[in-house]
C-alpha cells in the first residue's frame, strides 16, 4: 500500500502541531515571553504601589484594571520556565537555576503569588484606597519573595 507512508507522515504531522506551542519555541523567543510577561507586571503593580504611597490619586478603575491584569498574568508565570530555557543564545536571563532544581517550591510561588492576585482582584471591587492597600502588599510581597529566592539580584 502506497498510501500507508503518506497517511502515517500526514497524521505524524499533525501530532506534532498539536503539541503544546511552548514545546517547539526556541529558548530565546521563551526568554522573552516570560521577561515581556514581569514587565507586564511591573507596569500593572506600578500605578497601586504609587496610590498606596500616596503619591497619586486613587483611581478605583485603573485598580481594577491592573488588578486583573496581574492576576492574569499571575496564571502564565510557571509556564515561561521549561527545561532547557535556562540560558539562551543572546537574550540575558537572570532565572536562578533554583527554578530547575526546586521547581515545586517555584511553582507553589507562582501559585501563591495567584491567589493574593486574586485577593486583590476582590479588594478592588469595594473602590476604596483602604481596601486596595493591604490586598495590594500582600502581592508585592509575593513579587519580592519569589525574586529573593528564584532572580539574580
Ligand atoms: C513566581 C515567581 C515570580 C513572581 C511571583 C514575580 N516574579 Fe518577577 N521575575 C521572576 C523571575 C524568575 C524573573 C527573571 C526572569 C528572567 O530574567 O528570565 C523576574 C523578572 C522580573 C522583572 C524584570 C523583567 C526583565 O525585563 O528582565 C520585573 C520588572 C519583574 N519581575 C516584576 C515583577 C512584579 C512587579 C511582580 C509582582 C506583581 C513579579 N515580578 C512577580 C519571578 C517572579
Amino acid at each position: 500500500m502506497r498510501l500507508r507512508p503518506l497517511i502515517a507522515l500526514l497524521f505524524g504531522s499533525a501530532l506534532l502541531a498539536s503539541a503544546p506551542v511552548h514545546a517547539q519555541q526556541k529558548p530565546d523567543d521563551v526568554i522573552k515571553f516570560r521577561k515581556g510577561l514581569m514587565q507586564v507586571q511591573g507596569h500593572s503593580a506600578r500605578p497601586m504601589g504609587q496610590m498606596a504611597k500616596g503619591e497619586i490619586p486613587f483611581d478605583a478603575q485603573l485598580v481594577a484594571r491592573n488588578a486583573a491584569m496581574l492576576e492574569l498574568t499571575g496564571r502564565f508565570i510557571a509556564e515561561g520556565y521549561p527545561a532547557g530555557t535556562e540560558k539562551g543564545a543572546s537574550e540575558t536571563t537572570r532565572a536562578r537555576p533554583e527554578i530547575w532544581s526546586d521547581t515545586a517550591k517555584f511553582r507553589q510561588n507562582a501559585e501563591q503569588f495567584q491567589a493574593a492576585a486574586a485577593k486583590l482582584t476582590e479588594a478592588s471591587k469595594a473602590g476604596n484606597l483602604e481596601a486596595m492597600r493591604p490586598a495590594f502588599a500582600a502581592v508585592a510581597k509575593q513579587c519580592s519573595g519569589c525574586h529573593d529566592a528564584f532572580r539574580v539580584k
